[in-house]
């Protein structure tokens, strides 16, 4: 599949369509899909402490006949002195899945950092699917809360390192 641009149109009828910077229409959507793919004990984690205070960068969403059938958000944070972007939470439907989809969101949220002129991008997640898009393990950056810091991971852009704390860029 293609790493389309976040506006251009689809040119592969398998392609489920393209991807859509997130509205307000589509929170509801987006709330019930992470909460479908995560459960909701996600709610205790780290990671949406932080989400609940910085301020949100971007979000993206795949729809497939009306229907949102994937979504990415992206926040604005600190780490340490880098200026960067937190990804998460991201989530492809399940029956959608493994089909390039989520490779997508991730794509897009790269293209949407660099074109920020950040210094990279911070996320909590499973390494094994994000080394692929180029993010490698960030073991000095200081999350605010219990977490496992094998699973932080940085993509970058610059030279300017992800160490010290993590904190909402307000
Ligand atoms: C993670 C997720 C967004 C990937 O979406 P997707 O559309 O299936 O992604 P892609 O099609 O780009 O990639 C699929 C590949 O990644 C692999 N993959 C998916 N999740 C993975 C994970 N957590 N760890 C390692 N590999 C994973 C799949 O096995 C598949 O491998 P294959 O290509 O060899 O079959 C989706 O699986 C999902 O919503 N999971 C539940 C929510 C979640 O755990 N999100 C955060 C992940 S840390």
């Amino acid at each position: 599949m293609n790493a389309a641009p976040a506006s251009a149109p689809p040119d592969d009828p398998q392609i489920a369509g393209p991807i859509t910077r997130e509205t307000t229409a589509d929170a509801a959507a987006v709330d019930a899909l992470v909460i479908a793919a995560f459960g909701p004990g996600r709610f205790a984690k780290t990671a949406e402490r932080l989400r609940e205070r910085a301020p949100r960068a971007a979000g993206f969403c795949l729809h497939e006949d009306g229907r949102l059938i994937g979504s990415v958000r992206l926040w604005s944070i600190l780490t340490g002195e880098a200026r960067s972007v937190f990804l998460g939470p991201i989530a492809v439907d399940q029956a959608s899945r493994s089909t390039g989809l989520g490779g997508e969101l991730v794509r897009a949220c790269i293209e949407e950092a660099r074109a920020l002129g950040l210094d990279g991008i911070l996320l909590v997640g499973d390494p094994p699917y994000f080394s692929r898009f180029g993010f490698v393990p960030a073991p000095d950056a200081v999350l605010p809360g219990p977490v496992d810091q094998r699973r932080v991971m940085w993509l970058p852009f610059t030279e300017a390192a992800p160490v010290g704390a993590v904190r909402p860029a307000v």
